[in-house]
């Protein structure tokens, strides 16, 4: 049996997809904070068990006689670590045969505060004894493409990144790589630093956003104080803002760039390339 947390969300959902490719449906567990967003799965024949990260008593049933784990980390940033190591210690419990975890690139080295707590949970996993693999995962080019319609509409992306080359790819391309640690032998004990083949700045994505969409789209670099101050009056959570802005100034450092080609190989094709990612998005 294989067990994806997070199964709900925006990744989780595409490693369901990607596992549904090989494995049959009532061998895969969707372990779901709230059972009622799981229905469409539950419908096409995968288990649906709660699995709250908060709520440690949801975690050992959830893991009952799973073999693969992956744990998709949590949405709650500054507050992940306890999380992360509930569902680890459930899966001790249940010993399960591998736990592959969603962490950061280059989350060792990398600058960014978003950064710790990854590091801290490869070592509490490390730390557990558990067969493990460490999935650290780039930015996703979706991340990019949110600032789209604004970007626009004023004729400009805005960021603190500098001229920093970001190696995202695409959730897809992440959640294919998962899937594939997961349903492929000999993965345990690696570390995987993910990134997309090719790899863009910011004022490139402007530049390629201006070619497709035929509207004048610059890059404007701000300084750290200044994107912050952007991202919050663009309504997100002052923490957040914080830290998305101190991934940028971490970006202009190389913190997300990686040339590896470990996620093409690992998933047998090319990363999904800026261009189309960018023609789907205009087309809605
Ligand atoms: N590499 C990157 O660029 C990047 C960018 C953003 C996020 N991330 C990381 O990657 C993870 C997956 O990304 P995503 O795009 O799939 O995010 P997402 O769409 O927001 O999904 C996050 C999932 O985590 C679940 N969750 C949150 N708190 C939980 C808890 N206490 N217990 C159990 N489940 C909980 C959510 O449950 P509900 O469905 O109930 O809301 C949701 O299913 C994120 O959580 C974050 O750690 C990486």
């Amino acid at each position: 049996m294989y067990v994806v947390t997070g199964a709900t969300g925006q990744l989780g959902r595409l490693v369901i997809e990607a596992l549904l490719k090989t494995i049959p449906a009532d061998r895969i567990v969707a372990a779901v904070r709230d059972p009622a967003k799981g229905k469409d799965l539950a419908e096409r024949g995968v288990i649906i068990r709660e699995a709250d990260y908060s709520r440690p008593e949801t975690l050992g049933p959830a893991l009952a006689g799973v073999e693969k784990l992956l744990l998709i980390s949590s949405t709650e940033v500054s507050g992940r670590l306890p999380r992360h190591r509930a569902v680890i210690d459930a899966a001790k419990q249940a010993g399960v045969s591998l736990i592959a975890y969603t962490s950061m690139l280059h989350a060792d080295t990398s600058p960014a505060m978003l950064a710790v707590e990854h590091r801290q949970t490869e070592e509490v996993i490390a730390a557990s004894g558990l067969p493990a693999v460490i999935l650290r995962n780039g930015w996703y080019t979706e991340n990019h493409l949110m600032a789209l319609p604004m970007a626009l509409e004023h004729g400009a992306f805005v960021g603190a990144a500098k001229d920093g080359r970001f190696s995202s790819a695409a959730r897809r391309d992440y959640a294919d790589a998962a899937a594939k640690v997961l349903t492929t032998e000999g993965h345990a004990g690696k570390t995987y630093e993910l990134a997309a083949d090719q790899a863009f700045t910011l004022a490139e994505l402007a530049s390629e956003l201006s070619r497709q969409s035929g509207k004048a789209v610059v890059y404007n670099d701000l300084s750290e104080d200044a994107y912050r101050e952007v991202l919050t009056s663009a309504g997100l959570p002052p923490d957040l803002a914080g830290l998305l802005a101190d991934a940028d100034v971490a970006a202009s450092r190389g913190a997300l760039f990686d040339d590896s080609g470990a996620l093409g190989r690992l998933i047998g094709r090319q990363t999904t390339l800026l261009q189309s990612m960018v023609a789907t998005t205009l087309r809605g």
